[in-house]
């Protein structure tokens, strides 16, 4: 059966690698597109060859009997789509962060489990297989008894040198926060994958570019429910490749460490080594040839599977209940940042 796709929303994640997955599986036919005005949703449709742009979702789901929607919109438009699509009885792959705040994630994910419309949440980077290597040994107890993880997600787009204007991702009518929440939701969202919830955050946000009206770095310490400890560094100017991704787990029995990163060789790579060994010195996996929208295709090709077997979902498949519980983690660190202690003041 070919399954009847359109996207909400036109922007350059949709060109760049949305619409590329979705071209990349078989038995999927992209129908239409809504975009920001008419207008662009029109020019995205002749540039793509896709049948039809429609104004409105609304004016979408009337004239078109769909399967399958992918929603890349800003943030702050995500929930609003989604609830619409769930109703409609499409099935929804919605980028991240899901929202801006932790209550509209939960009523999603509740609104979900009512329905059983099959959603997930594109934090695809947990489908790059140098992740997916690092999981299978810390679940096959490789590591032993894991003490801390160090978290990094970069991506350098807002850097002065790069010339890109800052957008709606830092504008705070459209986004709760900058960095953190555009990019280190990323890496919140496959630290508790690893390592399962995320209890306690303190975090501290800095501004540096001119007229910065959000965090443009993002630091984080994390108590995890298992009782492994975080780090996190997150930024959009700070150097680092496309995604710029570094996750290190420090284990009682072993230490690894996964790059994603399009700077380095094959564009990720996984290094494992004994607790007091040197890092790199056991290679966990050969060199993997990955490209830049390949972990978004391999997401868009689960969830598509998960989507004909009605709901039967892969277990990498990134959840609204997940994506509800980064949403949490993101929520608790913008209050974290309001209560550092002086220091000094202490009697
Ligand atoms: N998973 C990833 O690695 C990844 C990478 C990049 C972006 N993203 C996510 O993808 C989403 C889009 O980001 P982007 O970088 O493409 O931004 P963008 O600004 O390039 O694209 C957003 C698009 O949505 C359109 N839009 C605005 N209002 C709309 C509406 N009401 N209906 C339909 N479309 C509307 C805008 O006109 C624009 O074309 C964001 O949520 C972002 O976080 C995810």
């Amino acid at each position: 059966m070919t399954l009847k796709s359109a996207l909400v929303g036109t922007g350059n994640w949709a060109a760049s690698a949305l619409l590329p997955a979705l071209r990349a599986q078989t038995g999927v036919e992209v129908v239409a597109c809504v975009g920001g005005t008419l207008d662009e949703g029109q020019k995205f449709a002749k540039d793509h060859g896709l049948q039809k742009a429609y104004r409105t979702l609304e004016e979408m789901l009337a004239g078109e009997s769909l399967d399958v929607a992918v929603v890349a919109t800003p943030d702050h438009l995500h929930a609003e789509a989604v609830k619409a699509l769930i109703n409609a009885g499409v099935a929804v792959y919605c980028e991240k962060p899901i929202s801006n705040d932790a209550p509209t994630a939960h009523e999603l994910a509740g609104l979900q489990r009512t329905k059983n419309i099959p959603v997930t949440v594109g934090y695809s980077f947990r489908f790059n297989p140098a992740i997916q290597a690092m999981r299978a040994d810390l679940t096959a107890g490789k590591f032993g008894d894991i003490w801390l993880v160090e978290l990094a997600e970069h991506n350098p787009q807002f850097h002065p040198h790069s010339g890109k204007p800052m957008n709606w991702k830092g504008d705070p009518k459209q986004a709760a926060g900058g960095a953190l929440f555009e990019y280190g939701s990323h890496v919140i969202d496959m630290g508790a994958w690893l390592l399962g919830p995320i209890t306690r955050v303190s975090s501290s946000f800095k501004r540096v570019l001119a007229g910065a009206r959000l965090d443009d770095i993002a630091t984080l310490q994390m108590d995890f429910a298992s009782g492994a400890q975080g780090m996190l560094i997150t930024s959009w100017v700070l150097s680092g490749g496309f995604p710029g991704t570094r996750v290190k787990l420090h284990g009682s029995d072993a230490v690894g460490e996964v790059l994603l990163d399009d700077r380095v060789p094959e564009g990720q790579s996984y290094n494992f080594a004994s607790a007091c060994g040197p890092i790199g010195a056991a290679r966990a996996v050969e060199p993997m040839a990955e490209r830049r929208s390949d972990a978004a295709t391999r997401h868009i090709a689960a969830f598509l599977a998960s989507v004909r077997k009605k709901g039967a979902a892969d277990s990498t498949l990134p959840t609204l209940s997940q994506a509800a519980h980064v949403q949490d983690v993101l929520a608790a660190a913008l209050i974290a940042e309001k209560q550092w202690q002086q220091v000094g003041r202490q009697k």
